[in-house]
């Protein structure tokens, strides 16, 4: 149901009344700004395909909805713009001094997004399409798609690109953080592909850029702090090899130190892998299989092939897993095969807390891999009734050909070195009670991350943003080298100096 227009604009005029809000003060409006931020004209200004939705309103309630409830933003208003509107709404927002957020998959779990405590949610999910240009070169995306959306309209094209692996998340999210993906061992990141973005800049100017602004280098790696993407026009490339092959393989946990002594041994390589191999693992309680500990799933996934290379496999399968289970098909199973299609439960909104503490390693270290698995199983004891008990703990190993292919200088993300060859994150998964329970899950998540980071050797923590619990530094997120973040901040300042995009992993 929309709202009635005579509704809105007196519930507007209620949330506009409060924006000479204490502690901007600073901000001088002049005479008009009263009637410009009481804001019916702002929305009578609106185009007819937006909807506007109210706290109290099933939609709102809905389109609220994040999948971890954990510091997450509170608004007043929820606008799904059509195409022109977000000019509009940044714009009178701006003004009035509102804050203002982008929604999109809603999978943005930073810590960081709790700064926010009123406001409008721009929810982008109207501007949806995928456009494939007539060269077959490019395709634009609308600001508000969502990965499963351009993974299927390209495909069905013979096309392909990268995007994030998980069906349910936006594929701009991910992409502007960097964005890993299943190709990205030949294409490099996400954010890679860019060719040209149509943005929405603080001041609630639309702008097309590309490699010639100074803003590009950030909006690789930076993005969400400078401008709402209305769309984006990537690199397509043609679909050659269709069939993917898996191999899935569990163990107990007393084969943890064997397993990933041979991960490095055999796949890892010190960063020479192939960029036709992917594996992931995933170490949670399947009390069914063993109700003391957790047991180890282990993802080996080859492009191009129906069996996986039993070269691979066979150092794995030598380790007695308890069960190892081939299966073959397109690019489209991926998502389903290591659990994040769109019916599968990292996809669905349960209420829970979901913090992960992310960390690049360069390798495994057996040994601490041994020592996170015991921590874990013991904090996440299902048989105690743990209140972590749902944890997972992510260990992917995305093939890094492109992403080390592109010059590291040339994007604001900053961790393309063989010293990242792994993403490795504890999701320490929870039904919220009270703030004792999240410091409790915030210290488990950071002794886990501790553990494997001082099994690294590296006193640096790499730890990528678009994974971020919120605690960790900007070195952290945007790179330990200095001129990073003073390129990040002067940027902030010129292109947003109020901070109007500083809700997710702020730059300054
Ligand atoms: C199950 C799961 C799987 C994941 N898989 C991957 C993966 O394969 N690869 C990967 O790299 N990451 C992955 N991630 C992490 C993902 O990159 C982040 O969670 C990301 O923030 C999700 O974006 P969203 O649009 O879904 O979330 P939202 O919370 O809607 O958006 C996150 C933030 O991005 C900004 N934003 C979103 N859209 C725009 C836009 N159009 N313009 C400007 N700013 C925008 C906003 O600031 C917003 O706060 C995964 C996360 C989950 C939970
Ligand atoms: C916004 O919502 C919050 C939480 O519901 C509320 O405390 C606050 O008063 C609201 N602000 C305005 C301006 O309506
Ligand atoms: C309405 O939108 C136009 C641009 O489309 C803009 O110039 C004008 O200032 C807007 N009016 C209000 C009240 O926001
Ligand atoms: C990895 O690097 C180590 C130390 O440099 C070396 O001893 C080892 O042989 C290398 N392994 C492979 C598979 O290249
Ligand atoms: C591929 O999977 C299908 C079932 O999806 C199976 O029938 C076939 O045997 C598999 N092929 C190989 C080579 O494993
Ligand atoms: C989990 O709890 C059970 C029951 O108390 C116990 O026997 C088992 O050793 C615990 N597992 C771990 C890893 O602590
Ligand atoms: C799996 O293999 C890839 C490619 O060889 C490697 O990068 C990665 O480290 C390995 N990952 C895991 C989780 O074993
Ligand atoms: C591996 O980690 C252990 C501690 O968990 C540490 O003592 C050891 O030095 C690490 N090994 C290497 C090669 O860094």
């Amino acid at each position: 149901m929309r709202w009635p227009q005579t509704k809105l604009v007196t519930a507007l005029v209620a949330v506009a009344f409060t924006t000479a809000s204490p502690g901007h003060s600073d901000i001088q409006y002049p005479m008009s700004a009263a009637t410009q931020c009481s804001l019916p004209g702002f929305v009578s200004n609106l185009s007819s395909d937006a909807e506007v939705y109210l706290p109290g309103s099933a939609q709102f309630d809905r389109f609220s909805e994040r999948w971890s409830n954990l510091e997450t933003p509170i608004v007043n208003i929820t606008i799904l713009p059509a195409t022109d509107d977000v000019v509009k709404i940044v714009g009178a927002a701006d003004k009035c001094n509102i804050p203002f957020l982008a929604y999109n998959g809603l999978h943005g779990s930073i810590t960081t997004l709790g700064r926010m405590d009123w406001g409008i949610a721009i929810n982008l999910r109207k501007l949806s399409g995928v456009t494939i240009a007539a060269d077959g070169q490019t395709a634009t995306i609308a600001g508000g798609t969502n990965s499963k959306v351009v993974i299927d309209e390209l495909w069905a094209a013979g096309k392909q690109t990268v995007t994030g692996t998980c069906e349910c998340v936006s594929y701009l999210g991910p992409a502007l953080g960097g964005g890993h993906g299943w190709l990205q061992g030949h294409y490099g990141l996400m954010a890679d592909q860019f060719v040209s973005l149509n943005i929405v800049l603080a001041d609630g100017t639309l702008q097309t850029i590309d490699a010639n602004s100074d803003l590009w280098w950030a909006m690789k790696g930076a993005g969400h702090n400078f401008g709402i993407v209305t769309s984006a026009t990537i690199k397509i490339y043609p679909r050659t090899l269709t069939n993917w092959a898996i191999e899935t393989l569990m163990f107990t946990g007393d084969k943890v130190k064997a397993l990933y002594q041979a991960a490095n041994d055999h796949l890892l390589r010190n960063g020479t892998q192939p960029a036709d191999l992917i594996n992931w693992s995933y170490w949670f309680n399947l009390p069914e299989v063993d109700p003391n500990n957790p047991i180890i799933a282990f993802y080996i996934i080859q492009e191009g092939v129906s069996v996986v290379d039993p070269a691979y496999t066979h150092p794995f399968r030598a380790l007695s897993p308890l069960s190892a289970t081939p299966n073959n098909g397109s690019y489209l199973d991926l998502a389903r095969w290591v659990g994040i299609s769109l019916d599968a439960p990292p996809c669905q909104n349960t209420g829970t807390a979901n913090p992960r503490f992310p960390l690049y390693l360069p390798a495994y270290n057996a040994t601490a891999q041994q020592e996170a698995y015991a921590l874990f199983a013991s904090a996440t004891n299902a048989s105690e009734s743990s209140p972590f008990a749902n944890s997972l703990f992510m260990f992917e190993g995305y093939p890094t050909q492109g992403v080390r292919g592109v010059s590291s200088a040339s994007t604001a993300y900053a961790f393309r070195g063989r010293d990242n060859n792994l993403l490795v994150a504890p999701l320490v998964q929870y039904m919220p009670t009270d703030a004792a329970r999240d410091r409790e899950a915030a210290e488990l998540g950071n002794r886990l991350r501790g553990i494997l980071q001082g099994g690294s050797g590296r006193a640096e923590m790499h730890a990528y943003v678009n994974y971020a619990y919120g605690d960790e530094d900007l070195e952290g997120w945007y790179g330990h080298e200095r001129w990073r973040r003073e390129r990040l901040g002067k940027l902030k300042r010129k292109y947003d100096h109020r901070g109007r995009f500083s809700f997710y992993a702020p730059v300054v």
